[in-house]
């Protein structure tokens, strides 16, 4: 077995595709039997980094190394190695569960005299058995899901990439889904996992928040959360989407976000309470509480996200040559 420290390890990663660098000089490492959460807008990177990872993908520059192994000169070990559940997972429709998941095994070289065990172990533990002989076709969405984790892991591999594996599948689902992966990462299997449900990534142990293929944020959930620029002020108040459109134009208003019946506002400074109040109160907006509030993930990712375009927007024009 090879040696090594990380489960995975990233020197300024990058990937480029023509002149236009999506994946921009990212450094991260994830410690063995940790969940690592990659987050970020559509477009951000994150396929693009997982590909690469998974020795699907070569890089531009910088280098990785996922078991100790280098993605680069050693793609096939690393290969063999891990499970990945793409963005658009493949299963043969026509087979049942079971056939799936031993055909996946088939392909991963579990030994025969392995296989009927950890096929059953898998049908146990993902909660399908007696579905097991059902064809996959007639699976709901979740169990297509739980499906797919099993066959990604039938050759139980020491690390998983799991991308937006959850997609779609109501919360309940997605909990028992995450139940499944705290489960194999008891047993010390690691995970890098993309996802935009929020409440997701607040089960990682880790997040790298990444934005036009940097990594602009990388820490716990609770240490992401406090270091939100700014403060985070909820008003309720009625006509919420409306209010949020006319806030958002003041200059003391540094991100925005409705969240039901009520807009969620950082500021730097708490003093700025008041023109909130009575920018709504000339809007003629009826104004039921402003207060400080704690942030959630989803707060700290936006105000992130903001203040990275206001950054960007004022930098000089960049000339390519
Ligand atoms: N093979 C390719 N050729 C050219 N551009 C690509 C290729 N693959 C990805 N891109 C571009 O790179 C950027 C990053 O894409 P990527 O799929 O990694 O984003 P993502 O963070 O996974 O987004 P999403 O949340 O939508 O899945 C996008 O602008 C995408 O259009
Ligand atoms: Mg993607």
């Amino acid at each position: 077995m090879n040696d090594f420290d990380n489960a995975v390890e990233v020197h300024n990663l990058t990937k480029r595709f023509g002149g236009f660098t999506a994946v921009d000089g990212i450094d991260f490492v994830i410690p063995r039997g940790e969940i690592f959460g990659l987050l970020g807008p559509n477009g951000a990177g994150k396929t693009t980094t997982i590909r690469m990872l998974c020795g699907l993908m070569l890089p531009n520059a910088g280098s990785a190394t996922v078991l100790g192994f280098d993605v680069t000169r050693r793609p096939e070990e690393v290969k063999k190695r891990i499970g990945y559940m793409s963005q658009k997972f493949s299963l043969y429709n026509d087979l049942t569960a079971l056939e799936n998941i031993d055909f996946y095994a088939a392909i991963y070289g579990v030994p025969d005299t392995e296989r009927a065990a950890r096929v059953s172990r898998l049908i146990e533990m993902s909660g399908l058995k007696g579905f097991e002989r059902e064809p996959t076709h007639t699976l709901s969405g979740a169990w297509r899901q739980r499906l797919a984790l099993a066959c990604a892991i039938v050759h139980n591999p020491p690390m998983l990439f799991l991308d937006e594996a959850t997609a779609g599948v109501d919360p309940v689902s997605r909990r028992e889904f995450w139940d499944l992966i705290y489960t194999l990462a008891g047993e010390g299997v690691s995970v890098l996992a993309t996802t935009h449900y929020m409440d997701e990534a607040d089960y990682c142990n880790v997040i790298g928040m990444m934005y036009q293929g940097e990594l602009i944020a990388l820490a716990s959930p609770d240490k992401i959360k406090q270091e939100l620029p700014g403060v985070l002020i909820q008003v309720d108040c009625d006509r919420p989407g409306e209010a949020s459109e006319m806030l958002q134009e003041l200059a003391e208003v540094r991100s925005i976000s409705v969240h039901g019946a009520q807009v969620h506002v950082t500021l730097k400074d708490a003093k700025e309470m008041r023109k909130i109040e009575k920018a709504l109160s000339l809007a003629d907006i009826d104004v039921h509480s402003v207060e400080s509030v704690e942030p959630s993930l989803e707060d700290a990712f936006i105000a992130m996200v903001a203040q990275r375009r206001s950054q960007n927007s004022q930098l000089p024009e960049q000339h390519v040559n």
